[in-house]
């Protein structure tokens, strides 16, 4: 039986382990520098939302987000940071309860996430449980201008 729970800042081990997972999987281990103790701190934070999906008492997924505003609508958004099954436990319909449960929290509020171009497989998954995608690609800045 799969049981769709909130994290709390007890889970932060679990919850860096799946990240460290998904990061992995995606060849990018190297990127994941946050530590259990930061994790503890932000699933402490209102705006942070973090599910685990656990099979028969095991963490196999998770589903994660911030609360964000809109500057055009003026309406909040759910701004999904991660989806992610374990390798073993894919196919199953946890990918799909995991989306149904932020769904169900949105409250009639729109998801936004990011998807890359080269992740057919998730695509798929998402365009089945009725998603729209659209292409854009995504800035990023990190110092003074040149
Ligand atoms: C995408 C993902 C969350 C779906 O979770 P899931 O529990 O396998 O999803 P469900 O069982 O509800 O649905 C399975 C669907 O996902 C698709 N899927 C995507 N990757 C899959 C995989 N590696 N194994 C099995 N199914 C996969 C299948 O095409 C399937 O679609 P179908 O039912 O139309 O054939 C999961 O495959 C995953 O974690 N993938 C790796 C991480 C990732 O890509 N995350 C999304 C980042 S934007």
């Amino acid at each position: 039986m799969t049981l769709i729970r909130r994290a709390t800042p007890d889970d932060a081990s679990v919850v860096h382990r799946l990240i460290r997972e998904l990061a992995e999987h995606q060849d990018e281990g190297w990127a994941v520098t946050v530590s259990v103790a930061d994790l503890e701190r932000m699933l402490a934070r209102p705006e942070i939302t973090y599910l685990i999906a656990e099979r028969d008492g095991r963490a196999v997924g998770y589903v994660s987000w911030l609360e964000r505003i809109s500057f055009w609508s003026g309406e909040d958004y759910l701004a999904l940071d991660d989806l992610y099954v374990s390798g073993t436990e894919r196919g199953r319909g946890v990918g799909e309860l995991l989306m149904r449960a932020a769904a169900e929290a949105a409250q009639g509020k729109v998801i936004r996430w990011e998807v890359a171009e080269s992740n057919e497989a998730a695509q798929r998954f998402y365009t089945r449980i009725g998603a729209t995608l659209v292409s854009k690609k995504i800035g990023r800045l990190r110092q003074a201008l040149r």
